[in-house]
């Protein structure tokens, strides 16, 4: 068996090497820009180019080394009609719940707050906020939303989630569709986001829904950054409508130096590390479902294009 691996990046020797460690007899083979891909039976990829796409038409299956897809969806119908398999979890739902639960918790508890005041040399203990009242709405109930959304219930949390088709998840409140985001956004005091970015996602957070929020809610966005208006957000904490929000990811990554969320003290910023792809998971997961496909078995994850996810 030959397995092609490709990262964008270049930071592939670390994979060959557990891919070899994993799947002792198979060949794995480095691929770089303008080689010709020779007869393989499996991609594992990340970033790829359009170049490579294009010679990957006869593998039985291409893998991603990350959750989000949406960096294929500008290549259309050049999108080889392989199947291509995403990573499900593989030990990202955890680390998102924890970044989660620690930005909704300092928000809560005022950490933000007493930090400021710490700086400035002030002993003031602050109104305590009702956890009653402290509803967390989570935009995306897959395989992150929904554990985000069990760990904030087990913290006590009102939760309620949204998501294209209806769920029901033990003391979440569901609602699904568009018809029904208005009414959602209406009762929620921190969103979350863990969307895919697709046609329909891209800038869904403008004026217009975050003003929906009732006034001093929270965002925290760990999905998309083309999710959000970003003006749009800024004006609203700069009106005092939005509280403030933690992102960790962004229109532009890197964020760039002159732009103006930097400098806003009511946002805090992390470098699109929400949920990291940690590669040993990744490698036994993607290794397992090569295993599953050999025996003629199905696989969870595969990407559907027409919904974008
Ligand atoms: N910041 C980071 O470090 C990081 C790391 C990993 C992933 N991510 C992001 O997190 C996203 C979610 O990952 P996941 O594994 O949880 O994805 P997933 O399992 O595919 O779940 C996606 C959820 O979003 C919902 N959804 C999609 N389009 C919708 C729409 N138009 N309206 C309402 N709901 C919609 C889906 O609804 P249905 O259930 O009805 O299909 C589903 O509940 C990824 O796409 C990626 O962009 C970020």
């Amino acid at each position: 068996m030959r397995i092609l691996l490709y990262r964008g990046d270049g930071i592939i020797e670390p994979w060959a090497r557990d891919f070899a460690a994993a799947l002792p007899q198979a060949e794995t083979v480095l691929w770089q820009e303008g080689q010709a891909v020779e007869r393989c039976d499996y991609a594992v990829i990340w970033a790829p180019t359009a170049a490579l796409l294009e010679q990957l038409k006869n593998v039985k299956a291409i893998f991603l080394m990350g959750a989000g897809v949406d960096a294929l969806l500008k290549f259309g119908d050049a999108l080889p009609d392989t199947p291509i398999v995403r990573l499900g979890d593989a030990g990202m739902a955890e680390q998102m719940a924890e970044y989660v639960a620690y930005a909704v918790l300092r928000y809560f508890r005022r950490f933000d707050d007493y930090e400021r005041q710490a700086r400035q040399g002030v002993w003031q203990p602050l109104p305590v906020r009702a956890k009653s009242e402290f509803t967390v709405g989570v935009l995306g109930l897959g395989k992150l939303g929904a554990q985000v959304a069990r760990a904030l219930r087990q913290l006590g949390f009102p939760v309620r989630g949204w998501s294209r088709t209806p769920k029901d998840l033990p003391g979440v409140d569901c609602f699904a569709g568009m018809e029904a985001l208005d009414e959602f956004l209406g009762g929620t005091q921190v969103l979350v986001s863990l969307l895919p970015l697709t046609p329909e996602t891209s800038n869904l957070l403008d004026r217009a829904r975050l003003s929906r929020l009732p006034q001093g809610a929270y965002l925290i966005n760990v999905a998309r950054g083309a999710q959000v208006a970003e003006p749009d957000l800024l004006a609203l904490i700069r009106a005092g409508h939005i509280a403030g929000a933690t992102l960790d990811v962004f229109r532009n990554e890197p964020l760039p130096a002159p732009h103006p969320f930097w400098g806003e003290p009511r946002i805090t910023i992390t470098p699109h590390i929400s949920a990291l792809t940690l590669r040993e998971e990744a490698v036994r997961q993607i290794a397992g479902k090569i295993a599953l496909l050999e025996q003629g078995e199905a696989v969870a994850d595969v990407v559907d294009f027409d919904k974008g996810y």
